[in-house]
């Protein structure tokens, strides 16, 4: 039996030695081993960071875009933005299940892979459509799922893409549901886009007493607003930490950054309490920045990195758009309509 590392490691081509997430190349060509699943993949959900950067690096060319993606595929063997580090998710249908696994899957099954594409052994034959409303792009491709890569089975009751799109940023609902303590404070930068939505309903479900969207746009804000969550809403950069922290008055017990660009860290230190908690989820995040900047304003904040991976995560985050009709609505509208 020809079985390859539980954690993917025989696919590293370099550097040697390391895991598949860190490494700069992956072998996307070797044909499955016994402890792999083959994927026929359809549609890739490229992480926001990564998406944001590649658009603002080709001028929002759609055809560039694609190109992009096809190079560093092509480079990589991996859809693993080397500026950003990131990745995201796909959707496909289970082609071969390894003899070797012990799992339920078989032939047929449609999955999302709950692993980071820059993780994930990607080959590409055709980019077919690039959604940039999404972030979403439709291709012909294969992807290997190592022994040890989460996956969830498509939901009978929640269409493909919705899904695809929720589940990539489960991990930051599934930590606010933990995190969030009953007559708190939230803050959410970025609170307008897909996971401060989604993070926003978690914090009112949870009892927290005053939840407060900070966002860029007024088309982002208008989202927050429609979804009505929050109990305040501000209009501002995140990347301007004073601005932020005077905006925002009473510090927040708990905030998350769910932004997609670089630079927020100390806004969202400086609005929180000495005692709280910073969330990083955003991808677009610099440890050396959280750590030094923390320290650089004398606070003692605890500061989380944005895992995205929480036991149940996927559940969790599915079960928001069974309870919540409006958020429901809204994503339909953005990711089943727009397509
Ligand atoms: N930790 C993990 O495992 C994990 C997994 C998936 C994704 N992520 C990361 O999580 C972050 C959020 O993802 P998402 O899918 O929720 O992104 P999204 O839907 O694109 O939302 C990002 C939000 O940030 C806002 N924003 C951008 N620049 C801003 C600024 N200067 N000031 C204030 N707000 C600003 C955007 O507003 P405008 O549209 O108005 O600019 C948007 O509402 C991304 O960095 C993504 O890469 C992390």
């Amino acid at each position: 039996m020809a079985l390859g590392c539980s954690y993917g490691t025989h696919r590293v081509l370099e550097p040697r030695g390391v895991l598949p997430q860190p490494a700069r190349r992956l072998d996307n060509e070797s044909a499955p081993f016994d402890n792999e699943i083959l994927v026929d993949v359809e549609t890739l959900n490229v992480d926001s960071a990564s998406f944001h950067q590649i658009s603002e690096s080709v001028g929002g060319d759609s055809a560039k875009i694609a190109d992009r993606i096809l190079q560093i595929v092509g480079e990589r063997g991996k859809m693993h933005n080397p500026v950003t580090g990131s990745g995201g998710m796909l959707i496909g249908t289970v082609r071969t299940v390894g003899p070797a696994l012990k799992t339920d899957l078989k032939p047929g099954d449609r999955i999302a892979t709950l692993v980071s594409l820059s993780l994930t052994p990607l080959k590409i034959s055709k980019i077919k459509a690039v959604r940039p409303e999404t972030d979403q792009v439709d291709v012909e491709a294969t992807a290997i799922l190592f022994e040890t890569g989460l996956y969830a089975k498509m939901p009978a009751d929640i269409p493909d893409t919705l899904a695809l799109a929720v589940l990539d940023v489960a991990g930051a609902p599934a930590q606010a549901n933990r995190l969030v303590k009953p007559d708190s404070t939230v803050l959410i930068l970025g609170g307008g886009g897909k996971s401060g939505l989604l993070c926003s309903y978690v914090a009112k479900r949870n009892g927290a007493r005053r939840v407060v969207c900070f966002d860029y746009s007024e088309a982002s804000l208008e989202r927050a607003r429609r979804l009505g969550c929050y109990d305040e809403y501000i209009q501002g950069d995140a990347r301007d930490a004073i601005a932020v922290m005077q905006a925002v008055g009473e510090k927040a017990d708990l905030t998350l950054s769910c932004v997609n660009v670089p630079g927020a860290e100390l806004s969202a230190i400086l609005a929180t309490k000495p005692d709280g908690m910073v969330y990083f989820f955003s991808m677009a995040t610099s440890f050396t920045a959280a750590a030094l900047g923390a320290e650089g304003v004398g606070s003692p904040v605890d500061m989380l990195v944005g895992n995205g991976y929480y036991p149940g995560h996927a559940d969790v985050t599915l079960q928001l758009l069974r309870e919540n009709p409006t958020l429901r609505t809204m994503f339909e509208e953005l990711y089943v309509a727009g397509r």
